[in-house]
């Protein structure tokens, strides 16, 4: 005869120690925008390779759980996740940074998440405390499009150091972007910076540099922001097939120069003591 599993005590579960016991990030840097394709997972990817070039430990959060895109810009292929006792390992890519993406818990890279803001605000939720990160020292959180559901879990729930804004050239990124900000100031995320996606093209005949999507705005968004322009990422057709096959750390990024150092720059700078606001049941 077979019993049926009792769920643990609760002393035994007291006990037990868990990833987040041991986990210690010291600075979690959300990427959003408001705007779908405009470059966010790149940013993401870019900023945190950049930051591991430099000897930094790093992670990376998908937190786009219904597109995520991490997994395929770091790993060639699918990787089992191993075990571990104190939670979810992550994957690691090639140069070690530390990856959770819902894409590496489904069993294929295509199967779609059909879920209701309430479970993916929980998966965001799992992902920051049962994924065993250990000691990191950065932690990039790639945001899905919007200021919905993902977003307000990530904001309200993550010990954010700050949100860094991505932006391209066209008019319609532009006002997203700023109902992004808003988002963020509403709920007391710094805002560490503005980077442009996508801002022009190198032609490799003549050397010329166009401004496909048209002339840039981000300067002047930057601006009325009030927050720090940080650089242009132009468009490069080595990065889009880099990115797609797995091999973002290949891409040399020293478009990234500038932005990482303002990162490492602000997260030396003091920092606001926690604080949480009522967002009225939001
Ligand atoms: N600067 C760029 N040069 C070339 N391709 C790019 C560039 N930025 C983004 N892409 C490509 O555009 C697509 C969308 O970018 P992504 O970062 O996934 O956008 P988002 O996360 O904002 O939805 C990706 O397939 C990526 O390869
Ligand atoms: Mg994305």
């Amino acid at each position: 005869m077979t019993t049926a599993p009792q769920p643990p005590s609760e002393s035994a579960s007291q006990s037990a120690p868990k990833a987040s016991d041991i986990n210690r990030i010291d600075h979690i840097v959300a990427v959003l925008s408001g705007k779908g394709g405009v470059g966010k997972s790149i940013v993401s990817s870019l900023l945190a390779v950049s930051l591991r070039r430099k000897g930094h430990r790093v992670g990376i959060l998908d937190a786009d759980i219904t597109g995520p895109s991490i997994p395929k810009m770091f790993l060639s292929q699918a990787i089992p996740l191993g075990s571990d006792p104190l939670g979810i390992p992550p994957a690691v890519s090639r140069t070690g940074i530390k990856l959770m993406s819902i894409n590496l818990l489904l069993r294929s890279e295509r199967d779609a998440v059909i879920w209701r803001g309430p479970l993916i605000g929980r998966a965001i939720q799992q992902f920051w405390t049962d994924v065993v990160w250990g000691e990191l020292d950065y932690l990039i959180v790639d945001l899905p499009p919007g200021t919905s559901d993902a977003s307000l879990t990530v904001m309200q729930f993550l010990p954010l150091s700050g949100a860094l804004l991505v932006t391209a050239p066209q008019g319609l990124a532009g006002m997203v972007v700023h109902k992004a900000a808003q988002m963020a100031e509403m709920l007391h995320v710094p805002l560490l910076g503005l980077v442009e996606n996508m801002g022009y093209f190198v032609c490799p005949d003549n050397g010329k540099a166009y401004e496909v999507f048209g002339p840039s705005h981000a300067e002047e968004l930057a601006q009325t922001l009030g927050i720090p322009f940080l650089g242009r990422l132009p468009i490069k057709p080595e990065l889009t097939l880099l990115s797609d096959t797995g091999r973002i750390e290949e891409y040399p990024a020293e478009e990234f120069a500038p932005i990482v150092a303002h990162i490492e720059a602000s997260a030396q700078a003091p920092r606001l003591p926690p604080f949480s606001i009522d967002l009225g049941g939001l």
